[in-house]
């Protein structure tokens, strides 16, 4: 993937060079530097498929990463090791080594590595994402768990925030009549639902402020998976040709902090210590409370770098996974008219057509939480984790993992095991039903938001958002191929989240 993802990224930000000329410089470049001496001993980690030299295991992994992944599993076992350019990674799958590291070895799995590019993300590691596990990280997190949950139950609570933007998806869902619309536009529903969580307000779609806020998101998540190369190869970016891709990754960094900036600026401005109307103002009275106590402690941990890296991680993370899940809803939908009949009679009986709908039908509408459950297995956004990084020698099934080894957790191996899912590639919510009728709460080999201290810190924002948005659109539409259009190739393309190849769907009116 990372290989395949720089490649396309430098291809498009080089322009002018063609593809095989980029190739054979970069390989040339690499050879060199290699040639010179730069190798790693593999110590004594766990076996793997051969790497080649320079490039390590990475020709193998282009398009689906954890395809191949999944494949090695049954030659190397649940735990090997890949060399991804000069790094020896780790790559844990299944769901029996997943829970051994992320669970009963939880604090050993705990770190992230400190990568060139994601450490100019977050400003040296602050932010919870990129974060190093220490003491700032665990404030940090704690800090949006909490206030996330806080506005669940809030005046205006985070349930009203997503019904208000699951409104204005219809209004613009209706707005097509039935013509074939990009689902890629449901990003700015996605990302809006942050915006009013973060912001204390969301944005009419064609908002200035809003659309130079994707945009650069947008740059920024294609530029970070070019960041890739300079995660793996540091030194790239003082290469003459590849120092501009550099710049650019770090000028794009620099226009999100300033933007993102701007808006903390408008927040101290009009602080009020009796409210809090946003994550903003919470972040502010915690920073403000260490100065107050004149706490170098808390200083440490709340600053404004902080608070800049968390409102990046939470459109970052909070966006693209949400935008593909809902997308991979409704091309299933789409694609499976019999699913999407029974999830509208089951919605048309518990909801009806008017009623807005509500996190507390959530229960009496097991059929369609267990299609979000099911596309969350087939098509989870997040097939790899991000990477992981031992925090000491740890040991896993049977071998020695040094301290600061770059582990990933293949979370596709967990959810296409078919020891655990018969026939894994048949999409099929009811696997999901237990025998009393309700959605088997916790099943094995299932973790599309991970597990352990790192786990997915806005699941239950995702998990809210996913099903208001899908329920409202179903409620008062179906979704349909263009006419004699062939259903889109299913396996995903992975960039930041594994999303759907772009395609069009037609909404046609319900009502
Ligand atoms: C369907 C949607 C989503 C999925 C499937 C998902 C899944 C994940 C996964 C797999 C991780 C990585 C865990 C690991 O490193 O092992 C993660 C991390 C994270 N997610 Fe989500 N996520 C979703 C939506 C969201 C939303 C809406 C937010 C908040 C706005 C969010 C915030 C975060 C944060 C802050 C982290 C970093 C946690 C840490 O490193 O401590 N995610 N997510």
């Amino acid at each position: 993937m990372l290989f395949a993802l720089a490649m396309d990224a430098v291809k498009a930000a080089v322009g002018v060079l063609d593809l095989s000329t980029v190739l054979v410089l970069v390989v040339s470049f690499l050879a060199t530097v290699v040639l010179l001496g730069r190798s790693r001993r593999r110590g004594r980690l766990p076996p793997g498929p051969r790497p080649w030299p320079l490039i390590g295991n990475l020709p193998s992994l282009t398009a689906h990463p954890h395809r191949k992944f999944t494949e090695w599993r049954g030659r190397y076992g649940d735990v090997y090791t890949v060399r991804m350019g000069p790094d020896d990674v780790v790559i844990v799958n299944g769901w029996d080594a997943a829970r051994e590291s992320l669970v009963r070895q939880a604090d050993d799995f705990a770190d992230r590595p400190r990568l060139y590019v994601f450490d100019r993300l977050s400003h040296g590691g602050k932010g919870v994402i990129f974060g190093q596990y220490n003491l700032a990280w665990k404030a940090n997190r704690k800090f949006v768990t909490t206030t996330l949950r806080e506005f669940g139950l809030g005046k205006q609570s985070m349930e009203t925030r997503i019904q208000e933007e699951a409104r204005e998806l219809c209004n613009w869902l209706g707005s097509y009549d039935g013509r074939p619309l990009d689902t890629g536009l449901l990003a700015s529903a996605a990302s809006n639902v942050i915006c009013s969580v973060v912001f204390g307000s969301r944005f009419p779609y064609e908002h200035e402020d809003f659309r130079q806020m994707m945009a650069l998101l947008d740059r920024g998540l294609r530029l970070s998976m070019v960041g890739q190369i300079f995660n793996m190869f540091p030194w790239a970016r003082f290469v003459p040709f590849l120092s501009n891709l550099g710049n650019q990754v770090i000028d794009n960094c620099d226009q999100i902090d300033e933007f993102l900036k701007k808006i903390v600026k408008k927040h101290k401005d009009s602080f009020d210590p009796e409210t809090r109307r946003d994550v903003i103002d919470a972040y502010l009275h915690q920073m403000w409370q260490g100065m107050d106590l004149n706490s170098n402690d808390l200083a440490d941990k709340f600053s404004e770098e902080h608070l800049v890296a968390l409102m990046f991680d939470l459109f970052v993370a909070g966006t693209d996974t949400t935008a593909s899940t809902l997308r991979w809803a409704l091309l299933f939908l789409a694609t499976h008219p019999d699913v999407q009949s029974k999830v509208q009679e089951e919605v048309d009986r518990v909801v009806g057509r008017e009623t807005p709908v509500s996190l507390a039908h959530r229960p009496d509408l097991p059929y369609t939480d267990a299609v979000l459950h099911e596309v969350l297995r087939m098509r989870s956004p997040a097939a790899l984790s991000p990477p992981h990084m031992t925090g000491t020698d740890v040991t896993l099934n049977g071998y020695d993992i040094p301290q600061n080894t770059q582990v990933y957790i293949n979370l596709w191996s967990l959810h296409m095991d078919p020891a655990y899912w018969p026939d894994p590639e048949r999409f099929d919510p009811t696997r999901f039903i237990g025998s009393n009728g309700k959605v088997l709460p916790n099943p094995p080999s299932y973790a599309p938001f991970s597990l352990g201290r790192r786990a997915c810190a806005g699941k239950q924002l995702a998990k809210s958002e996913t099903f208001l948005f899908l329920v409202s659109m179903v409620q008062h539409f179906s979704f349909k191929l263009p006419e004699g259009a062939a259903a889109p190739p299913m396996d995903g393309v992975m960039g930041f989240a594994l999303a759907p190849p772009q395609h069009s769907l037609c909404a046609v009116s319900r009502d």
